[in-house]
């Protein structure tokens, strides 16, 4: 198993490229499954969730080509087996995104239950709902979910909750129904965009993504297309806080400012100074960061997925502030790592009060998901002397290259196994 080894107290300096998001990467490579012709992808990330994806795809029937220039092709000729099996939704809950296309392109689907992950419960109720109301006949049994139907059938979707993967699931399903599907209380998140665009570019009909509207005229097959992923917004906000938490002074290309605008704003908030030009984004910080408050809550506003990167800077900014989740029951696990550091946090049910200390202290520290591992290294960045990260796996799904992106902006970072 990987650790990563910090030897904190650098000032991150210099450049480096944001990668294609991998919450846009997901949705789109199941998008593929939507048509027997060729999907090429460029900017795709190397992850791991992403190789985890074409294990699951592949397995399905869909035949995909890589080069190594980031583009990847890929093309469902045939559904050899619509199934997604326990082995792989459990390690990659983005898994349940294949469920909708292919309920629509062949009629039937086996899914796993996702079940419940380090972060929370987790259920994806409203995708099941959102495909019954469009006439699928589901079951839920021995923990997969069992679905079959004829051509789907349009229809007007209110979910319950604003929901990233549910919203993806149903547009990519509507895609092919019979008929005009409306999904109300969509998600608004630009990585539903993008997949909208993708879908268009394919011969789909979806307007209103980007809304919480969101109306799909049904057609009757979709065609092969190309398209560039959008930049990695969760990346690029983690890599500004790594910046401005290390007092330091950083380019960031390839990425793209307008999605970004709750997470700059905060950081403007904490004292960076910030420059967004077209393609890019520049940081400075020139003074110790001051603590700053946040609430987590659906695109646009502050996203969760940031939550535990702004923590941990919290930890080493002058004042106390609050942090509230409103989205996930159980995403306070990195506090715990971040007090082995000597950060003052006390945690009361959803909310967390950070006390920002003057210095903190390097320890070994356990990566308990994605983006707490992020938190993790951001504090080892700051720390005094050496802090190891534990259960690197974490980071792999969704940071390409993490250590050899913050070498080359000055930190002190290796891999050991
Ligand atoms: C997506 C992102 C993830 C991000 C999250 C919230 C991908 C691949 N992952 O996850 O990085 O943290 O959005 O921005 O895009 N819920 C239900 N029933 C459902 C669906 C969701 O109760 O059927 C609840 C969830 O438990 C959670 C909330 O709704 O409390 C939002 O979850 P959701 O937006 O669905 O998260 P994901 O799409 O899984």
């Amino acid at each position: 198993m990987h650790r990563l080894v910090i030897e904190g107290g650098t000032s991150l300096s210099g450049e480096v490229r944001i990668s294609g998001a991998k919450n846009a990467a997901l949705p789109l490579m199941c998008a593929s499954l939507l048509t027997s012709e060729p999907v090429r992808f460029s900017n795709v990330p190397q992850l791991r969730d992403v190789a985890t994806m074409i294990g699951l795809l592949g397995r399905i029937g869909v035949q995909v080509s890589r080069d190594e220039r980031l583009g990847l092709e890929m093309r469902a000729e045939r559904i050899a087996e619509p199934l997604a099996p326990y082995e792989l939704v459990k390690t990659m809950r983005a898994s349940i995104l294949v469920l909708g296309p292919l309920l629509a392109r062949c009629g039937e689907a086996r899914v796993s239950l996702p079940g419940g992950c380090a972060i929370g419960l987790r259920p994806v109720d409203q995708h099941i709902k959102g495909l019954q109301r469009m006439g699928a006949e589901i079951h839920v049994e021995q923990g997969y979910i069992s679905a079959r139907s004829g051509r789907l059938r349009g229809a007007r979707i209110v979910a319950d909750m604003v929901t990233v993967t549910g919203t993806e699931n149903l547009m990519m399903a509507a895609t092919l129904a019979e008929g005009t599907t409306v999904l109300e209380n969509s998600a608004r998140e630009p990585e539903v965009s993008d997949l909208a665009n993708c879908l268009n570019a394919m011969g789909a009909r979806i307007r209103g993504a980007g809304t919480d509207v969101i109306t799909i005229e049904g057609v009757e097959r979709l065609h092969g297309a190309a398209h560039a992923i959008m930049p990695d917004r969760i990346e690029t906000g983690t890599f500004l806080v790594a910046a401005a938490a290390t007092g330091g002074a950083v380019r960031l290309n390839g990425t793209d400012g307008a999605i970004l605008d709750a997470v700059l704003e905060k950081l403007c908030e904490a004292g960076a100074q910030i420059r967004v030009e077209p393609g890019t984004i520049a940081l400075a910080m020139r003074r110790r960061p001051v603590g700053v408050s946040c609430r987590t809550a659906p695109y646009p506003a502050f996203p969760t997925d940031m939550q535990a990167q702004f923590m941990a800077l919290d930890c080493v900014a002058e004042g106390t502030s609050v942090i509230t989740e409103t989205i996930f029951e159980n995403r306070f696990m990195h506090a715990l790592e971040l007090q082995r550091l000597g950060a003052e946090i006390d945690i009361s049910g959803n909310t967390a009060i950070v006390r920002g200390a003057t210095r903190l202290q390097g320890a070994t520290v356990m990566a308990t998901d994605l983006r707490a591992s992020a938190s993790l290294v951001i504090a080892g960045l700051v720390a005094e002397g050496e802090t190891t990260v534990e259960r690197v796996y974490h980071l792999d799904r969704g940071y390409e290259s993490i250590e050899e992106k913050l070498s080359q902006l000055g930190a002190k970072i290796r891999r050991v196994s």
